[in-house]
């Protein structure tokens, strides 16, 4: 995949204009997908229409530094009916759809700039125009706005109530910012909340890997190793989801108690050393850097898989593979590159090691991002309510805004819980009933 050249486009330009689309004349198709998901997300519509009435981020500026999705299209619906004045920029080069891109300024009045396949100069200039927004709230996946907010942006650190991080790496890219006590300004982990991370990474980064596999290699997973790097929420389910698939699942691991916890959920746990010349497929999940190396490539079977899920692309040493690959193919089927060893052997890489999920295929589905930006919608809102009270600390998202969320979205699934009896309430308050 090549990148998106803005050619003669400066980035001065890019900032003077009022948002930077691929196509404006896609936006029908991205207005029907964003509505077809929209359906799929009864939580974040109830808070939306609520919004419209209450209009609590009323004349708001909102910088969002998400993936361009249709889901990420109905938070920006919700945000603005809620009264934000918002831009809209893309987290990852690869994962904009421009369809949704070209709705959401057309249709929905919300300023993005965002084009997929954006060189490294385009995605930058594309962050500086959500910094120079002047926003209050801004919103990531992955920490770019708050990154720019503490180096190159620090004077428009001050004007902000809140960040909300949507993704682990963001969280604790910000952890580290509040351990070294460098820390700006008041953040909300978005990830940790728990309607986030135990449905979105688990059942939304589960499925949607899995997707962006196949639609890139068209493979039958059934019988086939695959390997899993890295056993945290996403590692889990995407291996759930590709043992569901019949395949052989391998977990690599550095945590001892997650290895434990795969092993003990029926995978084989190995390090990547041996995993590499058996596995087929192979997924890195972890958060971390050069999680498969050289050393690894070399031991893979002719025509192995490569992918990650990691939000930044560089769980693969894809520098080191070009060191010993004596030949390199880009895009010999789409969404895949192929690297051939001088040993002759060939191993595949899709979606250049970015997010398989957003690269290959569409994200998660909108049911599972319903409680993700639910989260993130009424979170924005209890931060500019509390404007006033939040320390410069990395705070949780309020668990009254889990709980709420949970029973509306168990409402919309049509399923019902017992309650606490009184007698069960007393129980748990005490320490010395029925012992
Ligand atoms: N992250 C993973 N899947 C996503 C989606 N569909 N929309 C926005 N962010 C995502």
């Amino acid at each position: 995949m090549s990148p998106t050249k803005t050619k003669g486009v400066s980035q001065a330009r890019i900032l003077r204009q009022p948002h930077h689309v691929r196509d404006l004349s896609l936006a029908a198709q991205g207005k029907a997908r964003i509505l077809w998901a929209d359906r799929d997300m009864p939580v974040l519509a109830m808070i939306r229409e609520r919004f419209g009435k209450e209009k609590p981020l009323r004349g708001r500026r909102v910088s969002a530094c998400l993936h361009v999705t249709a889901e990420t299209g109905n938070l920006m619906r919700t945000l603005k009916a809620g009264g934000a004045e918002l831009v809209l920029v893309a987290s990852n080069p690869l994962s904009t759809q421009d369809d949704v891109a070209a709705s959401l300024v057309k249709d929905f009045g919300v300023r993005v700039y965002a084009i997929r396949g954006e060189d490294r100069d385009t995605y930058y200039a594309h962050l500086d125009a959500a910094l120079r927004h002047t926003p209050v709230i801004t919103m990531d996946d992955g920490a770019d706005l708050v990154h720019g907010l503490h180096t190159t942006h620090t004077r428009y650190a001050k004007g902000i109530i809140a960040s909300l991080e949507e993704t682990t790496t963001g969280v604790n890219r910000l952890r580290a910012l509040e351990r070294q006590g460098e820390l700006l300004l008041p953040v909300f982990a978005v990830n940790d909340a728990e309607t986030k991370h135990l449905f979105d990474n688990r059942y939304g980064t589960g499925q949607s890997t899995l997707d962006g596999i196949i639609r890139a290699t068209d493979i039958l997973i059934a019988g086939r190793t695959v390997v899993a790097a890295g056993y945290g929420w996403c590692g889990k389910g995407f291996a759930m989801r590709a043992k569901g698939h019949g395949a052989d699942v391998v977990i690599t691991e550095v945590n001892p108690i997650r290895a434990i916890e795969a092993r003990m959920d029926g995978f084989r746990v190995l390090p990547m050393a041996q995993a590499a010349p058996i596995g087929d497929i192979f997924c890195t999940v972890t958060g971390n850097m050069h999680v498969i190396r050289p050393e690894h490539f070399l031991k893979m079977k002719d025509y192995a898989i490569v992918c990650n899920s990691g939000h930044f692309d560089i769980e693969l040493d894809l520098k080191g593979l070009a060191k010993i690959a004596k030949k390199i193919e880009k895009n010999v089927v789409p969404f895949m590159d192929r690297y051939t060893l001088r040993s002759g052997r060939r191993i595949m890489v899709i979606a250049e090691g970015r997010l398989v999920n957003l690269g290959a295929a569409h994200g998660h589905p909108a049911s599972v991002m319903d409680m993700s930006f639910a989260t993130q919608a009424l979170t924005s809102e209890y931060a500019v309510k509390n404007a006033k009270k939040l320390t410069v600390t990395v705070h949780d998202v309020p668990r009254h805004i889990e709980e709420y969320i949970a029973h509306m979205k168990l409402k919309t699934m049509n399923v019902s819980i017992d309650k606490l009896t009184p007698e069960q309430k007393k129980y748990l308050a005490s320490w010395t009933m029925g012992t």
